[in-house]
Formats: C-alpha cells, sequence, structure tokens
C-alpha cells in the first residue's frame, strides 16, 4: 500500500484503503448512522478516539430514553405501587435482555446490575471465598480493577501468581499459562482472572482459556469490558463463571450501569461480606440476624438506578439493530489499514516515528492501539506532549497506561527489579511524578492509545495518521 504523505488526499488513500479492505464497502450502514445518530461528532469536526474509554451515545437512545422518563411514572422497585411497580417490570425486562443479548440461558445465568465493570468485579473479589491455599491466577495485561482483587486473595491468606505478557506482541505464552492452570489446589478455591480483550494492547485472549481452566479446577472470571462494544460475547459457547462489564463502553449512555453476569452456581459460591438494604429477605436488629435473597438481589446493593436502566435496554436494541458483526467488520478493516499506516510513518532521516505495543496485525486483537512517538534521535516524545497537541487538532485520544500497569510495564521495558527500587523508600504515597522520576534513563511511565468503535470511520483514522505525520 501507499504510504500516506502530505501530498494524498482523503479520496485517494480511502479508495486505496477499500481497495485493500474491500470488506469496509459493505458498512456502508454506519455512515449513515454518523450523519444522523453521531452527527455532533461531525458538525464539531471532532475526532473521537477513545471508544475503549467510553463508548458515544446515539441520539436516539437518549432521545428514546428521555421520551420514556417523561411520559412514564417510575418509582423506587420492591413496591407493589404502580409507579414502583412499573420500575420493577423496566428492570427486569432489561435483566432479561442483557441474557438474550449475551445468548446466556436465563437457567444458567443470572444479571446483577452494578455502577460499572470495576464494581463488578469487586462484588466477586470480596465475596470469593478465598482461604490460606488458595489461588488467584492473573494476566499482567489485567486492569487495576482486576488487579485489585489480590487485595481480597492476600487479606485472606491466599496466593496470587501472575502469568506475564511477552513483547513484542503482549500475548501469554499457551504453554505457561497450561502449566499454571495446572496447579490448582485441589479441593481448594482457585479463580482465574483475566480480560477478553487487553484494554492496553487490544490483544484478545483466547475464550478457549475458560474450559480449559474449568476443566483444570479453576473458576473463571471474565473482563469483558473492553472486548463487549465491538465483538459478540455468546454465552451459550463460553462459559466463564463471572463476566464483567460496563454499559457505557458499549454504547454511551447510560454512565453508572454495569453488570455482573455470573453463572447462578457462581453466585452461589460467593459470601457477601456484608448485607444492606436490598440485598436480604429478613433482617433483625435484636435477633442480630440476617438472611441473604436469592440469586442477583442479594449482589444488588440498595436502590438500583432504576431511571437509567431503561436506557440500556434501549442501547442494547440499537447495538442489535446496527449488528455487532458489522461494527466488527469495520472497525477491523479500520484497524487494520491503522496499524500498517503508522508503522510506514518515518522521519526524513529513516527513523520510525512510531513503535507500537502489541500485535500489528488484525490477527486476535481488537481495535485499541498502544504506542510511543520518537523524535528523529529515536527518544520518546512525551505523551502528555502528544495528547495535548492532539487535543490542539480536535482529536481525542488517551495517554498513560491506561489502569493496565502490568502491559505498560512490559511494553515500556520496566523491570522488577527497577519497580522494587521505585518503591522502596517510597513511603506510603506516590504520584505519578514522582513514579517518573525514579525510571531509569528516562524511560516514559506511560504511552498513547488510540481505540476505535460504534461509528468510526475512514475519515477519523485518516485524520489521526495526517496528525501523526505531522508530529515529525
Ligand atoms: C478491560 C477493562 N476492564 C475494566 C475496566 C473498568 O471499567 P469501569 O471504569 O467502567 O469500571 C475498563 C475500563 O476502561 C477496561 O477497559
Amino acid at each position: 500500500m501507499r504510504a500516506t504523505t502530505t501530498a494524498s488526499t482523503l479520496e485517494q488513500d480511502r479508495a486505496a484503503f477499500i481497495e485493500r479492505y474491500p470488506a469496509y464497502a459493505k458498512t456502508g450502514a454506519i455512515d449513515e448512522l454518523r450523519d444522523t445518530e453521531f452527527r455532533r461528532l461531525d458538525d464539531q469536526k471532532l475526532v473521537y478516539l477513545d471508544y475503549t474509554g467510553g463508548g458515544l451515545y446515539p441520539a436516539s437512545v437518549v432521545e428514546r430514553h428521555a421520551t420514556f422518563l417523561t411520559t412514564h411514572v417510575l418509582g423506587n422497585p420492591h413496591s407493589v405501587n404502580p409507579a414502583s411497580a412499573l420500575a420493577g417490570r423496566c428492570v427486569e425486562a432489561c435483566r432479561a435482555h442483557v441474557l438474550r443479548f449475551f445468548n446466556a440461558s436465563p437457567d444458567e445465568y443470572a444479571v446483577v446490575f452494578t455502577a460499572n465493570a470495576s464494581h463488578a468485579l469487586k462484588l466477586v473479589g470480596e465475596a470469593y471465598p478465598f482461604e490460606p491455599g488458595d489461588q488467584l491466577l492473573l494476566t499482567y495485561d489485567n486492569h487495576n480493577s482486576v488487579n485489585g482483587i489480590r487485595e481480597f486473595d492476600r487479606a485472606h491468606g491466599a496466593e496470587t501468581t501472575y502469568v506475564p505478557v511477552i513483547p513484542p506482541d503482549l500475548r501469554v505464552e499457551g504453554a505457561r499459562l497450561e502449566r499454571l492452570l495446572s496447579r490448582a489446589t485441589p479441593g481448594g478455591h482457585n479463580l482465574f482472572a483475566y480480560p477478553a480483550q487487553s484494554n492496553f494492547s487490544g490483544v484478545q485472549h483466547p475464550l478457549e482459556w475458560i474450559a480449559t481452566a474449568q476443566n483444570h479446577g479453576w473458576d473463571v472470571l471474565l473482563d469483558a469490558a473492553a472486548f463487549v462494544p465491538t465483538n459478540c460475547l455468546d454465552l451459550s459457547r463460553v462459559h466463564p463463571d463471572y463476566v464483567a462489564l460496563s454499559f457505557y463502553k458499549m454504547f454511551g449512555h447510560p454512565t453508572g450501569v454495569g453488570a455482573l453476569i455470573a453463572k447462578r452456581s457462581a453466585l452461589a459460591k460467593l459470601h457477601r461480606p456484608w448485607f444492606s438494604g436490598g440485598t436480604i429477605t429478613v433482617a433483625s436488629v435484636q435477633g442480630d440476624r440476617h438472611f441473604l435473597a436469592e440469586g442477583a438481589a442479594a449482589f444488588e446493593d440498595g436502590t438500583l438506578d432504576y431511571t437509567n436502566i431503561p436506557a440500556v435496554d434501549a442501547g442494547l436494541s440499537f447495538l442489535d439493530e446496527v449488528g455487532l458483526d458489522l461494527i466488527h467488520e469495520r472497525v477491523s478493516c479500520l484497524t487494520g489499514w491503522l496499524l500498517e499506516t503508522m508503522l510506514a510513518l518515518h522521519h526524513p532521516n529513516g527513523r520510525p516515528l512510531i513503535k507500537i505495543f502489541g500485535p500489528v496485525t488484525t490477527a486476535d486483537r481488537g481495535a485499541t492501539i498502544a504506542f510511543s512517538v520518537h523524535d528523529q534521535a529515536g527518544a520518546v516524545v512525551d505523551h502528555d506532549d502528544v495528547e495535548r497537541r492532539a487535543a490542539e487538532a480536535g482529536i481525542s485520544l488517551r495517554t498513560g497506561c491506561f489502569c493496565n500497569p502490568g502491559a505498560g510495564e512490559v511494553a515500556l521495558g520496566l523491570s522488577a527489579g527497577e519497580l522494587d527500587r521505585c518503591f522502596t523508600d517510597s513511603g506510603d504515597r506516590m504520584t505519578k511524578e514522582d513514579f517518573g522520576r525514579c525510571l531509569e534513563g528516562g524511560k516514559s511511565p506511560g504511552a498513547v492509545r488510540v481505540s476505535l468503535g460504534l461509528v468510526s470511520t475512514f475519515a477519523d483514522v485518516y485524520a489521526f495518521v495526517r496528525f501523526a505525520a505531522g508530529l515529525t
């Protein structure tokens, strides 16, 4: 393919792109959505490349939701009064919709509404029955909201093991994982947690690990937050014990609602560390007892976000109408072009402008690309500077470690010894600036990330590449 140069035009490059990725031409329905549902992006000349940070909401989902709220009377669920009963029915209908969307049998799975994916992960972590001798197995590229589960594990005297990701692709070595999985504590509680898609590198780890781990005696917690916005997760084909996700990552609105989709048997295994309004059938002050509700209700503390949950219903319907397969196809084409074109960018002296962290082809990877920008001498350009210049150009991208320190450490070449040295004598608090200062040889503690989603277009990735080429 032709490397993008300032001499080529959007139309010429789009034609070359479609020749190379003909499947993109079949996703034109999304261009129509871009003109209708997401018009605000082009009206405001904004290039949005942070879908892994947060999805964008279609105008009609917000309108449907607003119309629903302004034409119905909703009250706090759990009562027979009409306003309460309607809210209760909406919540239950949405629960059923979530199960249908992920092709999960209601006999096998239950949906617990949470505030977000992190909250879903915490519900599992704090209630998993870790005991001395039990194990938690994590991949290096877990999000911090999964890494945090190790604190519950340690507090109960259980062991945490990490399986590394290996550069340059930042994937896990299959044989190494198999070895660790084969060491489950017999008769114990073993929890294996990994991301279906890394929010750092875009790597999509095999979903086949789920059955393999379960066959070795592990419960599997699948962090699907970065995967489900552009990939089908079919819970009739794979059967993780727990799945965590946030709906705003899928369709932008509402924020503040996520889900823990859990096997009913796996929910029953959890021991909630407390009780609260909504989670019990009976609690007594003088009798000093409480009795937890069955299933999902035992995990939904206090009042659910019952005014926003109907928007989840609208968002899922929207995705169903567009088709996740279509979205997937489109972002795969765009990711392929973006990877090739970013790698083709060079300084006049021949040095590469960009180093990509993670796979450089679309095989088993999603539409999230982490990278560093380099100057003519090969030194890393400060990611804050790249973000600031992108913002000036109307481009939304993200920089830092994306709450994924393990993948970042490997990608950026930070060794355990170096990190130990930094953290020894650091006291109780450390700022990002302190951390940056203590790294050897001016290494950067962060990267730049662009990510594609629901209504990404060729014009978006083209604008980004033109911007990046101007960083020389
Ligand atoms: C893979 C992954 N897991 C978990 C989370 C946490 O999601 P939330 O902030 O919505 O709780 C994120 C957020 O970016 C993510 O990308």
